[in-house]
């Protein structure tokens, strides 16, 4: 009888380390601890075994029950445990990297035209969207009917409410609430009709002025000279081209030479050599006047400038709308 249990406890623990799943503990436990399990039979045999050994064997026979019991336990729960881990989960794959999200080229671009101006003393100042005619042509000195209105393509929420066309309307805005000396940097998103491949209806700007006692040109050319070095190169080649805007007088429009050819000449700079970046001058008197600012004390300075222009020159990008299409292929890039 000791060798029958002896040859049950080795049946039953491989028929034990086979089971795979689950569904095989059912016919496990009926198998070994129901009522015609073999052990059942064993100990209905115990009465058959002399007197003197029958307390050793169903000692035995309890012990083996009861470790197997505790076996049998362990499996199962190690299969209910372990069921998801098994099956659904590979520990050995690699992990998911979660994606870091990075600035828009445009705002980073931004942000550095910014921070040049910021080294050079100038504080931020932002304004709304949706601005008034006033600020946006009267207090610049394009009055109604002003031919200077055409070049803006306005979109018009009423007869006097319309999405500011440059963010030139800051100069008004800031200097009616603030005194010179005056050093501001205005960023922020500018909105014409307007729509092709170096055009999209919304884009960015930066508005800079500078008010003070006795600003002259020369202030203006070593401001803009230093930015442009510090945008893009200290040998970038810089000239100033007369010009007209209705806010300052006299007007430049600034050029560098072309950073795609090096000042050869190609599609891009049309040949000349020359790109176009950014409009100013010296702050009309007209303006200072509808801020009540005296234009026999104060002078000053404005410059404007196209971020996405800078950005397609910095980057050699030559179609503006990729910026806004959102291809993510595109904007990784940056
Ligand atoms: N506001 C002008 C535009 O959007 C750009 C500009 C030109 C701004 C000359 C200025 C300036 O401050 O002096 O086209």
């Amino acid at each position: 009888m000791e060798e029958a249990l002896q040859a049950l406890k080795v049946e039953a623990s491989s028929d034990l380390a086979a089971i795979a799943g689950a569904n095989d503990l059912e016919p496990f436990r009926i198998k070994y601890f129901g009522r015609k399990s073999p052990f059942a039979l064993l100990m209905r045999q115990l009465g058959d075994a002399p007197k003197e050994d029958r307390p050793r064997l169903g000692q035995l026979a309890n012990e083996l029950k009861n470790d197997l019991q505790l076996l049998f336990d362990d499996k199962k729960a190690s299969l209910a445990h372990g069921a998801g881990e098994a099956s659904d989960i590979d520990l050995t794959l690699p992990g998911r990297m979660q994606p870091q999200g990075k600035l828009h080229p445009v705002t980073q671009i931004m942000e550095e035209i910014c921070e040049i101006f910021e080294g050079l003393g100038f504080t931020v100042a932002e304004g709304p969207d949706i601005e008034t005619d006033f600020y946006n042509f009267e207090a610049l000195n394009i009055p109604a009917h002003h031919p200077a209105r055409d070049m803006h393509d306005t979109f018009y929420v009423d007869d006097s409410i319309l999405l500011r066309t440059h963010t030139s309307p800051m100069q008004a805005r800031v200097m009616e609430t603030k005194e010179p000396p005056l050093r501001v940097i205005a960023p922020g998103k500018v909105y014409r009709c307007d729509s092709d491949i170096t055009h999209t209806p919304m884009f960015h700007q930066v508005e800079g002025f500078l008010v003070d006692s006795n600003v002259s040109f020369a202030d203006l050319k070593g401001v803009l000279s230093v930015f442009i070095a510090k945008m893009f190169d200290e040998s970038t080649p810089i000239r100033f081209r007369p010009s007209f805007f209705p806010f300052t007088e006299p007007s430049a429009e600034v050029d560098i030479g072309c950073v795609m050819c090096n000042s050869k000449g190609c599609r891009v700079c049309k040949q000349t050599g020359w790109l176009e970046i950014l409009g100013a001058g010296m702050i009309d008197p007209e303006v200072f006047k509808k801020v009540d600012y005296d234009p026999e004390v104060y002078s000053g300075f404005a410059f404007g400038l196209g971020v996405e222009r800078i950005a397609m020159l910095k980057y050699g990008i030559n179609d503006i709308r990729l910026y806004y299409e959102n291809d993510l292929r595109f904007l990784r890039q940056f």
